[in-house]
């Protein structure tokens, strides 16, 4: 039981691009409520590599890395709001042919605060 208990956990620590293990694969998770539930443990991680580059973040900032279903962390759930906008965006205003998808690094660009005006001598405006 204890070696169960490690591996879990080992699974659960992001390994960069270093692909996680193979039982992730078959692993569902838990609190989904934005994300399409077909997904599995893995699809998610490897959403969710993308959207911490994205914001320039660890997990850490949305997450108990302990326990990533948790939603103890009041950023995870303002992600969620974030997943709702990027996916109305992209359905009810880029669905024109050849339209770009917007993601999280459209408006982020690598910082969790978005700039709010254009940037002047290096420095933006932030909200
Ligand atoms: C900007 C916030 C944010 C960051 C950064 C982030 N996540 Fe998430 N993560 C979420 C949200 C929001 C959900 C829940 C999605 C839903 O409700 O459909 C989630 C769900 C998950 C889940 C599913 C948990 C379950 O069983 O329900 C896993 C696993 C996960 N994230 C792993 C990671 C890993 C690994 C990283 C770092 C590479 C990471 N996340 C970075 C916001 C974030
Ligand atoms: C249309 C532009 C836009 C898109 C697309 C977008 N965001 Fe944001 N996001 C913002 C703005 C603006 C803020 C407010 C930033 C601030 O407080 O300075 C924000 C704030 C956040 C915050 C809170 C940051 C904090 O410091 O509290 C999180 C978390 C976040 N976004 C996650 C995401 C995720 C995850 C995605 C992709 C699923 C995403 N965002 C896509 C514009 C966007």
């Amino acid at each position: 039981v204890i070696g169960f208990v490690v591996v879990t956990l080992c699974a659960c620590v992001p390994s960069g691009a270093d692909s996680p293990p193979e039982d992730a694969a078959a692993e569902m998770p838990k609190n989904l409520q934005v994300l399409p539930k077909t997904m599995t443990v893995l699809d998610v991680k490897n959403r969710m590599v993308d959207v911490a580059k994205s914001l320039g973040v660890k997990c850490s900032f949305c997450h108990n890395v302990k326990d990533y279903p948790s939603d103890e962390n009041p950023h995870k759930q303002v992600a969620r709001g974030m997943f709702r906008l990027v996916e109305a965006l992209n359905r009810d205003h880029f669905n024109y042919e050849g339209a770009p998808q917007v993601t999280c690094f459209t408006c982020h660009r690598g910082d969790e605060h978005p700039l709010f005006a254009p940037a002047e001598k290096g420095k933006g405006e932030k909200g």
